[in-house]
């Protein structure tokens, strides 16, 4: 299936705020680039591929034209509020959606990746710039196993590769943006704990072996403050950012 992200196609199932405007362009560098910070909060860049695409960390992020999810959404928080929340709360959003799409249990796994049977299905990105934050979403949905990397730390998949179903993105697309909308809105009212119960029970790392920054623990939880919880020897330390290995 090649279907396109176009506005043509998009705009018609968008049901809020977010995705307008819709900045579209068939191939980009990053969608990160597309946005001016003046825009509209919820103003949305596509592309249906990206040259120059950016992961966590000075990674890279790729995949064949056509057949992902690449989006970058301005969002204008309150001040004082910790950026870092913001992949949690767009995590939650994407792993909501994609549960309701697939059917199966879609987790969280601190502090930006969305991880269906064990795999990393989708990555999130805030950039913070000018008071405001770009939040840029990857989601795998239909590359084929050849087409992800495989020289990543976590285990990759798409949509694709976890049921053998091609789906057409822009449903997709619009459910994210609409559970992202709710989800930002409700962080907005009450920090995370408007998002908690969703986050909470998506916890991808609580009770699994961990390696944080060269120490070996146990995962704990995510706290409503947006921190990692790590049990080392019987005491509780909370992570603020890093890097997560795990047992598989
Ligand atoms: C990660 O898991 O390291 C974050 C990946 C974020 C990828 C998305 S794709 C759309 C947007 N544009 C980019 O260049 N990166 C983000």
């Amino acid at each position: 299936m090649r279907d396109s992200l176009a506005p043509e196609h998009a705009e018609p199932l968008l049901t809020g705020l977010f995705g307008r405007p819709y900045v579209y362009q068939e191939s980009c560098g990053s969608t990160q680039e597309l946005l001016d910070t003046e825009m509209a909060e919820g103003a949305l860049a596509v592309c249906d591929e990206q040259t120059e695409g950016r992961g966590r960390l000075g990674r890279s992020w790729n995949a064949p034209p056509g057949t992902a999810i690449l989006a970058s959404l301005l969002l204008r928080p309150p001040p004082k509020r910790v950026v870092s929340e913001i992949s949690l709360v767009a995590g939650t959003a994407v792993a909501e959606a994609l549960e309701n799409a697939i059917g199966l249990a879609v987790q969280v796994k601190w502090p930006n990746d969305v991880m269906l049977n064990r795999r990393k299905i989708a990555g999130i990105l805030a950039e913070a710039s000018d008071g405001a934050v770009i939040v840029g979403i990857g989601v795998n949905v239909n590359q084929e196993r050849g087409d992800l990397p495989d020289d990543t730390r976590v285990p990759p998949a798409s949509l694709y590769t976890i049921d053998g179903v091609k789906r057409e993105r822009v449903p997709l697309l619009a459910a994210i943006l609409e559970r992202l909308e709710q989800n930002y809105d409700a962080w907005v009212g009450h920090g995370l704990d408007g998002v908690y119960d969703s986050l909470g029970s998506r916890d991808f790392l609580r009770g699994r072996r961990v390696e944080v920054n060269g120490e070996n623990g146990v995962g704990v939880k995510i706290d409503r403050d947006g921190r990692f919880l790590l049990e080392v020897g019987g005491e509780v330390r909370a992570v603020e950012s890093g890097e997560i290995l795990y047992e598989r």
